[in-house]
């Protein structure tokens, strides 16, 4: 087993530091604009059930394993995720499924930061009352996403310029170390961000379709579409998936960064109280504030069927700065707190899609810090580069699904059978517990071995495979007796996206559509490319780092 290494001794500054930081993590676009769209396309309060079933059967149990898997790895001098699976497997192989914690951060980060961009430019043109008179959709599209329909390149040079000083300040934070970078910037992002949705909450509460000739509905329409319980979709797996796909993205499992982040706490630091804080912080920010700002908003002036169809990013981006304009004087206030929030989420969850990568080359190559974040950053251009400049459907699409989506999945499965059957519950248990003042009550012992990692396979399945006509209809029948359909894979599943089929061409198409239809397919094509050689470089990377630990001695799994 590994012994102490001569990697970074750095430490969170305090536990408030600690928990913001990893509550940082957490919070961000998911928890205000994935997690609002998906309650509204999943039946809202019907949603809701299973989302919460979900965070307890497998949410949490997968917090407690990710902070132990990290503060075990930090333990033995790795604070990213192959050293830390090497130390606790018993074999060699372990350290290269602990490399898609590096990768998932890596290839998220290459989506998620172009977003960043865009909330900072939202920001600046809300404070300056820009979408007084521009139209929301149009600045997007034209001023800085540079997309038209059916057209594969997409940029703007402004669009661009900004994605790059959100890139440097990224770099620059994560230059300056955990406890004065990180740190600082999420005990002031956090409160800030809490401080911007509460009030954009309880101004949207006060919209009252009486006395507001813009509004259609009472807001609390929209709210109670998310709180009334509804039992009627608990049998539709779809739901599930769906509830199970928010509660990952949003707590960031499988990504690699809890475990990072976790790997700096002391020996017998408390982290089942530490964590289980962090993942309610996320909650109460997703259900309470997410939950209380962009539904009520939009149904209170667009309608409850309305606001069903539309996508949070829609919603968010081009949806919103046109609501705030009923709200006259107030309007760009209310553009620069909702942006300005997107944007201090947003920050939070990126720098900690950096640092894995930072501690792996600080542990593992002996760079500085400084260094290693420039070398984060070469990284990370060619990955970004094209997500920011190619139509979305091609790398941003694929990026957000094969790495935003799948492989937490994939992680998560390796880390429980890692954690659970590999290292031993009675281990893991004691592990997870040392230095806990809340423990974690003994029928999670079962629920961690068995239940969570059952859950997970079925739902790995599940995305494989998942049919066009849906799981329903092979498990109950379809709704009025007919035949079953011939399987057919969704566009949403992975066989699905490997063939294309969410890239359907119209029978009718025109010679223009025919190419920009293959010309996506060919940069998807390239996109996997790029996706399965930087796994690979990076697998390349630990086995020259672990054969360098083998020639210096350094600690190394026997
Ligand atoms: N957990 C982060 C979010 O919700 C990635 O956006």
């Amino acid at each position: 087993m590994a012994g102490e290494g001569q990697a970074t001794t750095e430490r969170w500054g305090s536990r408030v530091g600690l928990v913001l930081a990893m509550a940082g993590n957490a919070v961000g676009l998911g928890n205000f604009l994935r997690f609002p769209a998906q309650a509204m396309q999943n039946g809202g309060g019907a949603f809701l059930i299973p989302y919460f079933v979900v965070l307890l059967l497998i949410g949490l149990p997968l917090v407690w394993i990710e902070w132990s898997i990290g503060r075990y790895g930090g333990k033995h001098g790795h604070h990213s995720t192959p050293g830390a699976f090497d130390a606790m497997g018993k074999s060699p192989y372990w350290k290269y499924l602990g490399v898609f914690g590096l990768w998932n951060c890596l290839l998220i980060a290459a989506f998620y930061l172009y977003i960043e961009s865009w909330c900072l430019a939202y920001t600046g043109y809300s404070l300056v009352n820009g979408f007084k008179t521009t139209n929301p959709e149009k600045f997007l599209s034209e001023t800085i996403q540079g997309q038209y329909p059916n057209q594969i390149l997409a940029a703007t040079n402004l669009g661009m310029g900004i994605f790059a000083v959100c890139v440097c300040i990224n770099i620059y934070i994560l230059s300056r170390g955990l406890a004065k970078g990180i740190e600082i910037v999420s005990k002031i992002g956090m409160p800030m961000l809490i401080f911007f949705a509460a009030i954009l909450a309880i101004r949207g509460l006060l919209i009252d379709p009486e006395t507001d000739p813009k509004a259609v509905a009472s807001p609390f329409v929209g709210l109670n579409y998310v709180w009334e319980p509804k039992f009627d979709s608990l049998t539709d797996p779809k739901v599930w998936l769906a509830a199970a796909g928010q509660i990952f993205f949003t707590i960031s499992i499988g990504m690699g960064s809890m475990q990072c982040y976790a790997s700096y706490v002391r020996e017998k630091d408390d982290i089942v109280l530490n964590g289980t804080t962090s993942a309610w912080t996320n909650e109460f920010v997703e259900v309470v504030l997410g939950g209380t700002i962009l539904i009520p908003i939009a149904v209170a002036y667009l309608g409850l069927e309305k606001v069903k169809s539309l996508s949070g990013f829609g919603l968010g981006f081009i949806v919103f700065p046109e609501l705030f304009r009923n709200w006259g004087a107030l309007a760009p206030v209310a553009g620069f707190l909702w942006f300005g929030l997107l944007f201090f989420a947003a920050i939070t969850s990126s720098l900690a899609m950096g640092q894995p990568m930072l501690a792996f080359l600080q542990d593992e190559f002996k760079l500085t810090r400084k260094q290693s974040a420039l070398v984060f950053g070469g990284m990370l251009l060619p990955l970004a580069i094209p997500v920011a400049m190619l139509h979305s459907s091609s790398f941003f699409d694929e990026f957000d699904f094969w790495a935003g989506t799948f492989s937490l999945v994939v992680m998560a499965v390796a880390e429980s059978v890692l954690f659970c059957w590999v290292f031993g519950m009675p281990k893991g248990w004691e592990e997870m517990n040392r230095g806990a003042e809340l423990k974690v009550p003994k029928v999670f012992y079962y629920v961690m071995q068995y239940v969570t990692p059952t859950f997970l396979i079925i739902m790995l399945v599940a995305y494989i495979f998942e049919p066009a006509a849906g799981w329903k209809t092979y498990l109950a029948g379809t709704a009025d007796g007919s035949p079953i359909p011939a399987w057919e894979f969704s566009s949403g599943s992975m066989m699905g996206k490997l063939m294309h089929k969410d890239l359907p061409l119209p029978k009718d198409a025109s010679e223009h559509e025919i190419t920009f239809n293959s010309q996506l397919k060919f940069m998807r094509t390239v996109d996997r490319g790029v996706m399965v050689a930087s796994f690979l470089g990076l697998a390349a990377l630990v086995s020259v780092a672990w054969a360098r630990r083998r020639r210096t001695g350094e600690n190394q799994q026997s």
